[in-house]
């Protein structure tokens, strides 16, 4: 029996996620402007807000699962929390578990009929996401949040669907309160 190397390593409180089967994304400010209700002009548009890596196999066999992790920055946009794009999947019979690593935040949820809540994630949260609900990580503290994430590869994602029909809640940072503002 051959014993290999692991395709990916995951140092998961402290680290990141590495291998030649990793691919990395990076979302600089330039391309989130439109999240967050007002523009900072004096955020350079090169400003790192969020990074995702993932591992997956590269094929929609149905059955196969996507590993990833969010590194979502500790910036604020005008006292606006910084945070994904957010999403719904394309196909909705596909959950997904979230699970914290590092850092402090939220991971604010909507259902189909616009109802927002969220919960809170922390180093050792779990957070089981249904397939019909659209999903967003908020980082509300000051360093990195790292979330990792588990999907079915079939999941796909439904950018359009969250812009035409958004989050109807938005989380802002005052020193150290948080503040909700919902619509
Ligand atoms: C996959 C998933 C995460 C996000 C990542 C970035 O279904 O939910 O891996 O893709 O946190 O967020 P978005 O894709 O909303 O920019
Ligand atoms: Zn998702």
């Amino acid at each position: 029996m051959k014993i290999f190397e692991p395709k990916a390593k995951h140092d998961f409180m402290n680290g990141i996620l590495q291998g030649d089967a990793v691919e990395k994304s990076v979302k600089l400010y330039k391309d989130a402007k439109h999240f967050y209700k007002n523009v900072d002009a004096d955020l350079r548009d090169d400003t790192v807000m969020y990074e995702v890596y993932l591992y997956s196999k590269g094929d929609d066999k149905v059955g196969n699962l996507n590993w990833g992790l969010t590194v979502l920055k500790p910036v604020s946009v005008l006292g606006e929390c910084n945070m994904t794009r957010g999403h719904f999947h394309k196909d909705l019979n596909c959950a997904e578990f979230y699970f914290g690593f590092a850092g402090k935040g939220l991971l604010l949820l909507m259902d189909e009929d616009g109802t927002c809540y969220s919960e809170k994630v922390f180093p050792g949260s779990v957070h089981h996401i249904d397939g019909r609900v659209a999903h967003r990580l908020i980082n509300i503290g000051d360093e990195d949040m790292k979330v990792g994430a588990c999907w079915p590869v079939q999941s796909g994602h439904d950018y359009e669907r969250i812009e035409k029909f958004p989050f109807k809640a938005r989380i802002y940072k005052d020193a150290n309160d948080i503040k909700v503002e919902e619509e």
